[in-house]
């Protein structure tokens, strides 16, 4: 039964070969100041950097740039951000890169009006922004995190090895967000299958849990079939724009709330991925492939049903004179032969994860309580131990 819920998803969103016009009727609709929140420097490379100046130019915009925001952004650079829009009096944030500068934009527009420490609000007291929001709007890069259209903001803190996820409501949502899917065409291979599997990741979190019957996981099941199709298509060829634009849809909507309503959700296996990137930096979606398939077989025993639904509705096995515990298990193997075919990860030792981190990557993973067994301290040791 679904259980009662509200649903608002206020990002408006501009989708395809044309979708960065979109920013000339947002534009208007905000101060002179804008804020340009870039990374490491793709963006200059591949053009898109001078198309937002352009388009920001002709629409009278006073430009301040805060660049060089790193994969997994930090407290420290977020600190520096929150001064640079302070002193840019932003009217606006723009965000134009992956999960990481969208999800680093919202942080500072959280903060820069806040007189606390939003280190220790948001992402260890888990408090909501008492103070005006500087508006974020973003323009996408890297396709996985849903950030372009959820309140997600992640930040990393290496002196205390942490990395934590706030969900903020929907006043920290972009306002908008700009999905052109040829922006993604140059991302490095690895970025785009970590990317895929980050949104695989994002459904079977909130797929593998609960045992009632829910709209939702229809719709996941169709997320994640489109997802696997296109996933083996933009392997072959990263140019194809129908599966690159269809993976980018995917991502947001496997992100954007919707398939939570009504239902209970898991989340371990990003808590775990967080533990393992708060230790070694890794990539987000690689962190998770790493982790996943040793976690899925430990809880597999409690919640075999969904586990064998899994199989036969998104992987094709055939259930014909099989248990249900062989075709969950079954289900698994196939998973893992695609992941091993589109080039994940399979293991933390090669994201560079060592014997002595494993004290502290059990102590720093947080326990959730929405999947089909709640974890001991003990059972994080064994999934992490059996993921190296
Ligand atoms: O920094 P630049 O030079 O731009 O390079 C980036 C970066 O190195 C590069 N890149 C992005 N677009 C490119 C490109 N390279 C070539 N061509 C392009 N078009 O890709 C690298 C990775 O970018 P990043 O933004 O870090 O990746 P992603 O989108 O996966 O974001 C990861 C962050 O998002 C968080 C993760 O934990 C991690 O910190 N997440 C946010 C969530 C949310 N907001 O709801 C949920 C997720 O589960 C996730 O935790
Ligand atoms: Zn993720």
């Amino acid at each position: 039964m679904l259980g009662n819920f509200t649903y608002c998803n206020p990002t408006k969103l501009y989708f395809g070969k044309d979708a960065l016009d979109g920013l000339n009727e947002e534009l208007p609709k905000y101060g002179k100041n804008v804020l340009l929140v870039y990374g490491g420097g793709s963006i200059k490379k591949n053009g898109i950097y001078d198309k937002v100046v352009a388009i920001l130019k002709a629409n009278g915009k006073e430009i301040f740039e805060d660049a060089g925001v790193m994969p997994n952004p930090t407290v420290d650079k977020l600190n520096e951000g929150i001064e640079r829009a302070r002193a840019a009096k932003a009217d606006l944030i723009l965000a134009v890169g992956g999960g990481s500068v969208c999800d680093y934009a919202k942080a500072v527009s959280v903060s820069v009006n806040c007189n606390d420490d939003p280190w220790d609000k948001y992402f260890i007291r888990f408090e909501e922004p008492t103070c005006y929001i500087i508006p974020v709007g973003c323009v996408l890069t890297m396709v996985g995190t849903g950030s372009e259209m959820n309140g997600g903001s992640v930040i990393t803190n290496h002196g205390q090895k942490l990395k934590i996820g706030h969900v903020f409501g929907e006043e920290v949502f972009p306002k908008f967000s700009v999905l052109n899917p040829e922006f993604t065409f140059t991302l490095p291979k690895y970025q785009m299958v970590s990317g895929i599997y980050d949104i695989m990741s994002h459904i079977l979190e909130q797929y593998f849990s609960g045992t009632d019957d829910s709209t939702s996981d229809y719709i996941s099941e169709g997320l994640l079939r489109s997802l696997i199709h296109s996933a083996n298509i933009a392997v072959e060829n990263p140019r194809d724009y129908e599966a690159r634009s269809n993976i980018m849809w995917t991502a947001t909507w496997a992100l954007n709330t919707l398939v939570a309503k009504g239902k209970t959700t898991d989340w371990m296996v990003h808590m775990l991925g967080q533990s393992v990137g708060a230790h070694t930096d890794a990539t987000h979606g690689m962190t998770l492939a790493a982790v996943s398939m040793p976690y899925y077989r430990y809880i597999l025993p409690y919640g075999t049903a969904k586990f064998a639904r899994f199989a036969v509705n998104v992987w094709g096995v055939n259930p014909e004179g099989k248990t249900q515990s062989q075709i969950a298990y079954e289900g698994l193997e196939v998973m893992e032969a695609w992941m091993k075919k589109i080039g994940l990860v399979m293991n933390i030792t090669e994201l560079g994860a060592t014997e002595d981190m494993l004290d502290g990557m059990v102590k720093s993973t947080r326990i959730m309580d929405g999947g089909y067994k709640i974890l001991s301290e003990a059972d994080v040791r064994d999934i992490l131990k059996a993921s190296y």
